[in-house]
């Protein structure tokens, strides 16, 4: 089965052929962040007009690549949520026009339920029950993926942040501190030559549960820069990273010890962070734990993880009526 996927929910104008949920025919991803550079963060109405020029472009060259036609096409797959109103409007009505002037089933995908699934994509050995951080711009999870009735998937939420996104925090940070957008590879590259333990910054929540807190290391990024003008930027972003990714970690671990999960996985775009991705390796090596680690192309958006979830939703749900409205706000189906 083939599947031709879209995704728009925020900044990337992805397509990707994927064949039955594993198989990645084709997949492409035309980043705006160029566009939105200027304005030190994603501006939705520009997002929304940029995905209209590049996305007829971007399916075209999926299918040329994957070498398939609307002929071998079995159903058209886009994001409907969550994200950016506007852009998610974008996608979801084209692939409802594709699949329908094509008479293809049309499957509107959960955007956070595709980075889940992401890992399955490059490991399909990926064993159940699995702890799942999944860390982008605007959310923060910490979920047990575990097998259900009748071959489905269960999300099972052990926490999530109080407030901030671990990127958002990493945006935020970045904008502050003058480096740039998008703030995570930004944060990433200034931290290289900087020393981690060169400033104390607090671990929002440590010890206390699963629940993630970045509102008030952002605000101690502030109060140091303000107190320490002249601080080195190497040293407060490498600081920062260690402070961020010593809370998801040590939550991760302590969730998969408690859960007896096979495996710890990462995913969305904060999981493309190099010192996260090398820690949660560390861990998972010596608490004899398997690491599943996609790679960094699959952690940040990207329409064949959209491909990979259309075909099991498919399989468990059928199609998706062409009236389903998109919705900006749209949660992971979580079991108690
Ligand atoms: O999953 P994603 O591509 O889009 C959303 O669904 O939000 O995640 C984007 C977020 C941004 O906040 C970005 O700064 C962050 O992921 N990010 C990173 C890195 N690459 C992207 N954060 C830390 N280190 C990185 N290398
Ligand atoms: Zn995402």
């Amino acid at each position: 089965m083939k599947v031709l996927a879209i995704e728009t929910s925020c900044d990337e104008t992805a397509a990707a052929v994927v064949e039955d949920g594993r198989r990645v025919l084709a997949s492409v991803v035309s980043s705006q962040a160029r566009l939105h550079e200027k304005y030190g963060g994603v501006v939705p109405e520009v997002a929304s007009r940029a995905h209209l020029e590049l996305l007829g472009p971007a399916v075209t060259e999926a299918l040329g690549r994957a070498s398939v036609t609307a002929r071998d096409l079995d159903a058209v797959a886009a994001t409907i949520g969550p994200g950016l109103v506007g852009s998610l409007l974008v996608g979801a009505s084209a692939a409802k026009a594709y699949a329908w002037s094509w008479g293809l089933p049309f499957v509107g995908v959960n955007h956070m339920e595709g980075h889940l699934h992401a890992a399955f994509l490059e490991d399909p050995l990926l064993s159940l029950p699995t702890v799942v951080l999944l860390v982008s711009g605007g959310h923060t999870y910490l979920i047990c993926m575990q097998e259900g009735l009748a071959g489905k998937v269960e999300y099972r939420l052990l926490g999530q942040t109080l407030d901030d996104a671990a990127g958002e925090a990493f945006d935020k940070v970045a904008r502050f501190l003058g480096l740039g957008y998008p703030g995570g590879p930004a944060i990433e590259r200034a931290a290289a030559g900087g020393d981690p333990n060169a400033v104390a910054f607090p671990r929002g929540l440590a010890g206390q549960g699963y629940d993630f807190s970045f509102s008030g290391l952002k605000t101690s990024v502030v109060r140091y820069m303000r107190a320490n003008p002249a601080a080195d930027l190497a040293d407060v972003a490498a600081s920062f990273q260690e402070a961020v990714v010593d809370v998801l970690v040590a939550k991760a671990r302590k969730a998969a010890a408690a859960t007896a999960a096979r495996a710890i996985c990462i995913g969305g775009g904060v999981a493309a962070n190099t010192s996260l991705r090398q820690r949660v390796e560390q861990v998972c090596r010596e608490d004899g734990r398997a690491a599943f680690i996609p790679s960094r192309a699959m952690c940040t958006d990207n329409a064949a993880m959209i491909g990979a979830t259309a075909w099991y939703r498919l399989r468990t749900d059928g199609p998706t009526p062409l009236d389903a409205p998109v919705d900006p706000n749209l949660s992971l189906p979580f079991v108690n």
